[in-house]
């Protein structure tokens, strides 16, 4: 048009350029929407996968994992990241496409209205994009570290809100106030820095890309001036130049889009990739069905990975029969408790064997063995759900008459029949409205439900008052018999009358016996034996 003037003989190549136009124009809306909802859809789907991956691998992994990770920033990666990945594949991504096809085509159009001036941009072109991915690197360590205190905020918030009455009892609001706002600030200045850095890179690349242009079209025009190109043909030029230059900031700030989140995806990556630190074993051995009980430490030294020189077990060998009943006795901190954490393989041994049934526990694919064990802990966890949900957490196929049976066993039933919706009960999270009690005698009814030939019970009934420890004593009772138990007991009112007694000390068995036994060979046994039983008549009289 600007070369032949916009003149009457022109009306009919009017027609036939415009026409295809709207074409175009109607073509460009169907192919963005279907753009849209496929990278969107894409975007969507990556972030489930994700999720699911890091989910189902961290549940996974062992305590050692979690004595160094905050479940918190495990949050954090799971929430923020993926949402950060979600919005470059989700939105970036459909951006930058529809850049990189604009500035091919524009790219392409250019070469064929003028090579001499292309040739230039191009040369101009790989000045600006070298620096631009260096550039990328820095944004990239940076988006991590903002990442990484977000993660850091998530995780403190977590662990106050959960122990909110503990803060407010002693009055610690607002050093966790500033604490939380400490973190938050933290994160806010990461992201500055971040933000700065791309502010430069965008500017940067503007600055660039336009230096190129001006300096191309000085030269165009000169060329047009001295007849060597038409003004048509230099519009021509300076139209796809706009188009090829949008492409070029847009991608460029995608591009910082895409570090942010390789920055986060690192992180899940290493995630992923942790491994747990006991895996099962390549050819995993299995036990007999139906597994008899029978346990057997050989010579066990164990510290805990945090505690590298201080031995919580050292060198305690000991074996039960199938279907005996053992306790375990000893003062705080003995290594009781960690006995159980080497049985469930939590964590395993640096030296020493565990046998199951007479194969070694680290033979055995860890799910495998402690599906054949029942676990009362020493701190009862209960999950928000209904009362009914908690106790068929150790059996999920269980019927509403084995629930019932299981609390009965508990002492749990009169409590639970007491509530306003009785067995449908929903319990707030961690049992917050329950007594300690409650939450005690619903996580024996779970151990109850599970019915495995192996039955761990770590102080399970110090919370209970003298007539309920009597109730659930008998459920107990009842429940040993034919398997295999251990107990521990700070009471020991609720061990005497086992025919074995085992007292530790320093990871250690320093003896064992019947109560009347460890009496009479005085020690630790007898001593603790007379702190609670004979001051507590001497108190009386
Ligand atoms: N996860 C852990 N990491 C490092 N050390 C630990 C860990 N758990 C326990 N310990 C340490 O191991 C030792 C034995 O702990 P354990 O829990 O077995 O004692 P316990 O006999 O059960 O005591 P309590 O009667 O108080 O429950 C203690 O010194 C304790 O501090
Ligand atoms: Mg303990």
């Amino acid at each position: 048009m600007i070369d032949h003037g916009f003149s009457r003989a022109m009306a009919a190549q009017i027609d036939r350029y415009f026409l295809p136009l709207i074409a175009i124009a109607g073509a460009l809306a169907i192919f963005t929407a279907i753009r849209f909802y496929f990278v969107t859809w894409l975007g969507e789907r990556v972030i489930a996968d994700i999720r699911k991956a890091v989910f189902n691998h961290v549940i996974g992994l062992t305590p050692e994992f979690f004595e160094v990770t905050r479940t918190g920033e495990v949050l954090s990666r799971l929430t923020a990241d993926t949402t950060l990945i979600q919005t470059v594949v989700g939105s970036s991504a459909s951006v930058a496409m529809r850049n990189l096809v604009m500035l091919t085509g524009a790219f392409i159009m250019l070469f064929i209205t003028s090579t001499k001036l292309t040739s230039l941009v191009l040369a101009i072109v790989i000045v600006v994009v070298l620096p631009l991915i260096l550039f990328g690197r820095w944004i990239r360590t940076l988006s991590r570290k903002s990442q990484d205190r977000i993660a850091d905020t998530s995780a403190r918030a977590s662990e106050v809100l959960n122990a909110v009455q503990t803060v407010q009892a002693f009055t610690h609001e607002d050093e966790e106030r500033l604490q939380f706002g400490g973190a938050i600030e933290n994160s806010f200045d990461a992201a500055v820095l971040r933000t700065r850095a791309r502010a430069v890179m965008t500017a940067f690349a503007i600055a660039a890309v336009a230096f190129c242009i001006v300096g191309v079209f000085w030269i165009g025009a000169h060329d047009v001036t001295g007849g060597r190109m038409s003004p048509g043909l230099l519009m021509q030029f300076a139209l796809y130049a706009v188009i090829f230059v949008t492409g070029m900031g847009a991608l460029s700030e995608t591009w910082g889009d895409v570090q942010r989140a390789a920055g986060a995806a690192e992180r899940l990556h290493e995630l992923i990739n942790t491994k747990p630190a006991i895996a099962p074993p390549a050819n995993p051995l299995t036990l007999a069905e139906p597994a008899r009980g029978q346990i057997e430490f050989q010579d066990i030294v164990f510290h805990y990975p945090s505690r590298p020189d201080q031995a919580a077990l050292n060198g305690l060998s000991m074996s039960v029969r199938p279907g005996e009943a053992v306790a375990l006795v000893g003062p705080s901190g003995a290594g009781k408790s960690t006995i159980f954490q080497l049985l469930l393989r939590f964590y395993a041994p640096q030296s020493g064997a565990i046998l199951f049934d007479g194969i070694d526990a680290a033979d055995v694919d860890p799910a495998a063995l402690r599906k054949h064990i029942a676990l009362v802990a020493q701190d009862p966890v209960i999950f928000s759900g209904t009362i009914a949900d908690n106790i068929r957490y150790g059996r999920p196929e269980a019927n509403s008459t084995a629930v019932r049976r299981a609390a009965e066993a508990a002492a749990a039933a009169e409590f639970i029949e007491g509530l306003p919706m009785g067995y449908g009960t929903p319990i707030g999270e961690r049992g917050i409205n329950l007594s300690g009690g409650q939450r005690q005698r619903l996580a024996i009814a779970r151990a109850i439900l599970r019915d495995a030939p192996l039955l761990l019970l770590d102080e399970a009934t110090s919370a209970l008052d003298a007539e309920n420890e009597r109730l659930v004593q008998t459920g107990l009772t009842n429940l040993m018999a034919g398997r295999t138990t251990i107990v521990i007991a700070h009471r020991l009112a609720t061990i005497q009358r086992l025919k074995r007694i085992v007292v530790m000390d320093h990871g250690r068995i320093l003896a064992e016996g019947s109560h009347a036994d460890l009496v009479s060979r005085g020690g630790l046994y007898a001593r603790l034996a007379d702190l609670q039983f004979n001051e507590a008549k001497a108190l009386a009289s």
